[in-house]
């Protein structure tokens, strides 16, 4: 297996090395290669990525990625939009776990559901134009698009409770009305219990009862919004990690950004990294060290070494080390 290797920009440059620290510790037959893209290299060479870089990520089986800041230039595109629409990267897979002894802002922590975002259509579909007064954005929900998806949040559900909730805003958006029908018909065709809830009472009912869900399947600007807010419900943004899965391709980030009033301190909650390299090694087959991963993890929470964002005072590297230790000491 290849990995690519990108860091990013701000905190991405503290929380990868330490995920690849808990990666070396594994010792796997893993060939790392790294990459600059992003805010760091558009301030070099005016551009955040490149033709070479592309091609060098394709090259490589998958990505492990930091975060990138947004350059302030108006005709700057995306690096994520680029990389997840050329590598064809279609499901963002984002699981919303608690972990043991955690709370957020909830207080509950019996809740364990996934969020299933389309990934490479709707709002972000980049067709887009800026005038003085006006701006349009169009939101492209196509039926292979939607069709794909609703396989891939159906085969997550079949492997869990085997309920899916599809989420949308049909009420108002005709593209809407298309993914509500196709999610219908692929879930019913699968044999997958399946509800739906429009998003805004879905937001609503994710705060009040996250324990009644476990797959949720959505469009690209819906999924963002609740991942982000689902973040919430288990104690820090800098907890939750992801995966983006094509068929060929696949590239795990954690789903916060480059965090600028933090970066360079040192006091990053590298967790989000760590179990995103974890859902990579249990897309590459490697269950039994993912496991050992995501014990790690929980052992240095149990230990109460945490970073501030969880109350605590332990540093990025400190936190990094433990969990690496750890997963050293058990294998
Ligand atoms: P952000 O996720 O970077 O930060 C939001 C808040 O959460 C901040 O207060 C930050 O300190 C905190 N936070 C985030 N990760 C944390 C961690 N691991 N440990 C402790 N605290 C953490 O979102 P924000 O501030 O809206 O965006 C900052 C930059 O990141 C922008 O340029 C944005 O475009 C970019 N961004 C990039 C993403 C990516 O590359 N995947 C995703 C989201 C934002
Ligand atoms: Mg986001």
């Amino acid at each position: 297996m290849r990995v690519a290797i990108v860091e990013g920009d701000g905190i991405g440059k503290e929380v990868i090395p330490v995920a690849v620290e808990v990666l070396d510790a594994l010792d796997l037959p893993i060939e790392k290669v790294p990459l600059e893209l992003g805010y760091g290299k558009w301030e070099k060479c005016g551009v955040a990525i490149d033709e070479n870089d592309l091609e060098i990520l394709k090259s490589c089986d998958c990505v492990l990625f930091g975060a990138i800041t947004t350059p302030p230039d108006p005709n700057y595109k995306s690096v994520l939009l680029t990389i997840r629409k050329e590598l064809d990267m279609y499901a963002n897979i984002r699981p919303i776990k608690p972990l043991p002894g955690l709370i957020g802002v909830t207080g509950k922590n019996d809740f364990d559901f996934v969020i299933v975002r389309e990934n490479t259509e709707g709002m972000y579909s980049s067709i887009e134009e800026i005038h003085d007064d006006v701006a349009y954005t169009k939101r492209v929900v196509s039926r292979k698009g939607s069709e794909r998806i609703a396989r891939s949040a159906c085969k997550l559900a079949k492997e869990r409770k085997n309920e899916l909730t599809i989420v949308h805003k049909s009420n108002v958006l005709k593209s809407d009305t298309l993914f509500l029908g196709v999610c219908r018909e692929v879930a019913a065709s699968e044999g997958v219990e399946y509800g739906d809830m429009l998003v805004d009472a879905m937001a609503y009912s994710l705060m009040s009862y996250p324990e009644m869900y476990d797959v949720v399947v959505t469009t690209n600007l819906f999924g963002d919004i609740l991942s982000d807010m689902s973040a919430a419900l288990v104690g820090s943004l800098g907890l939750v990690p992801s995966a983006n899965i094509g068929d060929k391709y696949a590239f795990f980030e954690p789903v916060h950004g480059s965090a600028p009033d933090i970066a360079g301190k040192g006091i990053a909650n590298p967790i989000a990294a760590i179990l995103s390299m974890k859902m990579m090694l249990e897309w590459m087959g490697y269950e039994r060290e993912a496991v050992l991963v995501e014990s790690a993890v929980e052992f240095s929470i149990r230990e109460n070494l945490t970073t501030p964002d969880l109350g605590g005072s332990s540093s990025t590297s400190d936190v990094g080390k433990v969990i690496a230790d750890h997963v050293r000491n058990n294998l």
